[in-house]
């Protein structure tokens, strides 16, 4: 059995919502909400880049109150981008097989840690899984420790710009797409950061599969130590640029299959450690766009 990285390993704190925010949210009222609004914008722009929500009973919500209220406070840290050509801007996560546009969205598997592609990202859970579906967060401040201190070697090279690839089940404009660091240093500005989405590197073409695969394993390996289980109710906001995040398989329950709503935020809050981190999630909507566009004027 491996040994913890060490006792300090980054997780996001809990924030419980008192009864008064849990019936703001409920009503759709936000005059009781301000404390928290103020602490989850704090929370972007001077800490630590996630927090986990908890106190909502999904059940009482229903599922349409309960993703509004996640919209709402999605709606405090920036825009909400649209998650598929369809446009929805808070996606349903379960299991559907037969999209092959949605990838991780609508499968059972295990998804390794990863970026995806806008700056803030969140996750509430609405039901659980009979079993398995912990989830994982991985602070790229304890990533760039662990390569530094592991890997030495590797780290010059995950300095290194690499071209993104596409999603070759969607339309997409025919114009060069951004190259990217995998890990970006700690400076003045912000804490260390990280891009890096295997199947999107791979689909690039430029960064060599041995350096993908170390860095997977190392990146498996402290996401092993910090996997945690969301709860019904629980609502998590984390910083895409400064955190991995994956899931482990699971296993349906056959009446009451498990279901998240999910957000992709474009948001300045935090500041990116690259300009062109940008570029990524506006090459995704873009795609989005066209895709839909193309669709409609298809026979
Ligand atoms: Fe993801």
């Amino acid at each position: 059995m491996t040994e913890p990285l060490s006792p300090q390993a980054e997780r996001p704190p809990i924030r419980p919502l008192t009864t008064g925010e849990v019936q703001a949210l409920l009503d759709g009222r936000e005059d009781a909400l301000a404390e928290l609004r103020e602490e989850i914008t704090a929370n972007f722009t001077a800490g630590p880049g996630a927090v986990l929500l908890r106190g909502i009973d999904p059940d009482l919500f229903g599922e349409g109150r309960f993703a509004s209220a996640l919209a709402r406070i999605g709606g405090w840290l920036g825009s909400l981008a649209i998650q598929s050509p369809q446009g929805e801007r808070v996606a349903r996560v379960e299991r559907k097989p037969g999209d092959p546009t949605a990838r991780g969205t609508y499968s059972d598997a295990e998804l390794r840690p990863h970026t995806d592609l806008h700056d803030i990202l969140a996750l509430a859970c609405h039901r659980v899984a009979a079993s398995g579906g912990e989830s994982l967060l991985v602070s790229a401040r304890d990533l760039y420790a662990a390569v530094r201190h592991e890997a030495p070697d590797l780290l010059a090279v995950l300095l290194k710009p690499y071209v993104w690839g596409g999603n070759p089940a969607l339309q997409s404009a025919n114009r060069p797409r951004p190259r990217l660091p995998i890990l970006f240093p700690p400076d003045a500005a912000h804490g260390a950061q990280v891009a890096y989405n295997g199947y999107f590197l791979r689909r690039g073409g430029e960064a060599a599969a041995d350096v993908l695969a170390r860095f997977d394993a190392l990146a498996q390996r402290l996401a092993d130590q910090t996997l945690f289980n969301l709860i019904p109710g629980d609502m998590l906001f984390w910083h895409n640029w400064s955190w991995l995040h994956g899931r482990m398989p699971f296993v349906d329950r056959e009446d009451r299959p498990r279901l998240l709503f999910r957000l992709w935020i474009r948001s300045i809050l935090a500041a990116r450690a690259d300009p062109a981190l940008v570029e990524l999630g506006r090459r995704m909507d873009e795609d989005h766009k066209i895709t839909s566009q193309w669709e409609k004027a298809s026979p």
